[in-house]
């Protein structure tokens, strides 16, 4: 049996510690599928199609992940795919209580899928795509806070607004 997991997330921008989760879960399943939530209620950073499109640059390296866009239950799509575990990464304690919850719900809606958490690298335990998108909306430098494919996407929707 293939084992499959699905790594789901805003990735509003995907940043370092998402690319050091990505790599670590493609080290103990067969197959990962990063599933970037498309969520029409809210303006991201970026476009659905830059999140997509640079996490795929980044991930070129790793055979084993595919990146497609979600809608909808992330259960759902865990379903669709006939996946049983999500992966999530996990920072601080600060991080805990909101992870606990949504494994919690997802596991209620669907019982078979479990959710297993990964911790980053120490450098990367204090980055988040808020503090991201905070610096580069500033005009501060996130070139080492995102893979570099990341950073041309973040700064073509900077010209753009
Ligand atoms: O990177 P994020 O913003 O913490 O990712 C959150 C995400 C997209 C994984 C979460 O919001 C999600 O699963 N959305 C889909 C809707 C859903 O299934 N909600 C119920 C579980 S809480």
């Amino acid at each position: 049996m293939r084992r499959l997991a699905i790594y789901p997330g805003s990735f509003d921008p995907p940043t370092l510690g998402h690319l050091d989760v990505i790599e670590r879960a493609s080290k103990l399943f067969d197959e990962i599928i990063v599933a970037v939530g498309v969520n029409s209620a809210k303006k991201p950073l970026l476009p659905d199609r830059y999140r997509i499109e640079s996490l795929q640059e980044s991930t070129k390296h790793l055979p084993n992940v595919k990146v497609e866009g979600f809608t909808g239950l992330l259960v759902d799509f865990v379903q669709s795919k006939a996946a049983l575990s999500i992966v999530r990464g996990l920072r601080a304690t600060a991080d805990f209580e909101y992870e606990f919850q949504m494994a919690m719900v997802n596991r209620r809606l669907a019982s078979e899928v479990d959710t297993v958490f990964l911790m980053t690298k120490w450098e990367y335990s204090y980055l988040s795509s808020s503090i991201v998108r905070e610096v580069a909306t500033l005009g501060g430098d996130y070139s080492g806070m995102v893979p570099p494919a990341v950073a041309k996407v973040i700064h073509r929707a900077l010209r753009k607004t």
